[in-house]
């Protein structure tokens, strides 16, 4: 099946469908069709998971999904194989499988392997463009 997320604009991350989630303790938990809401501006007091912390200051995301390149055309929910989210540790959201990413205009990115900013800093939002391993912020 494929995974689902919704980006809202200077918000969180919007995840339904089902696939296999692994922590930063690297625990494996399997996501039965759930909607779960990560965060993404990176100060979150319930990481990953999203606590509003996002409305405490001023948090732009200036989202680019039109920036990453995307497989064209349908992606079946086979391809990528099972999808496994991992939240690496200090750093972004890894997933691979079947992935479909939409904006509030609409806009759609589809793939099989992305990494998505968990830190808010990244440039090239929603993707992770390396600049959490210039700050603490996802240690704090
Ligand atoms: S997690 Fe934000 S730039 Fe990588």
């Amino acid at each position: 099946m494929m995974l689902e997320i919704k980006i809202v604009a200077d918000g969180p991350f919007y995840f339904k469908g089902s696939f296999t989630y692994i922590d930063e303790q690297m625990t494996c938990r399997h996501m039965a069709g759930e909607s779960l809401v990560f965060c993404r501006c990176g100060r979150t007091n319930r990481a990953p998971f999203c606590d509003q912390s996002h409305n405490s200051f001023f948090f732009n995301t200036h989202d680019q999904l039109e920036r990453k390149y995307a497989v064209s055309g349908k992606l079946t929910n086979q391809e990528g194989g099972e999808v496994v989210v991992a939240a690496i540790q200090n750093g972004p959201m890894h997933i691979s499988g079947a992935v479909s990413i939409v904006d509030d205009s609409g806009v759609t990115w589809r793939g099989t392997q992305v990494k998505l900013c968990r830190c808010g800093l990244s440039q090239i939002k929603p993707f992770c463009d390396g600049t959490h391993k210039k700050t603490n912020r996802l240690n704090q």
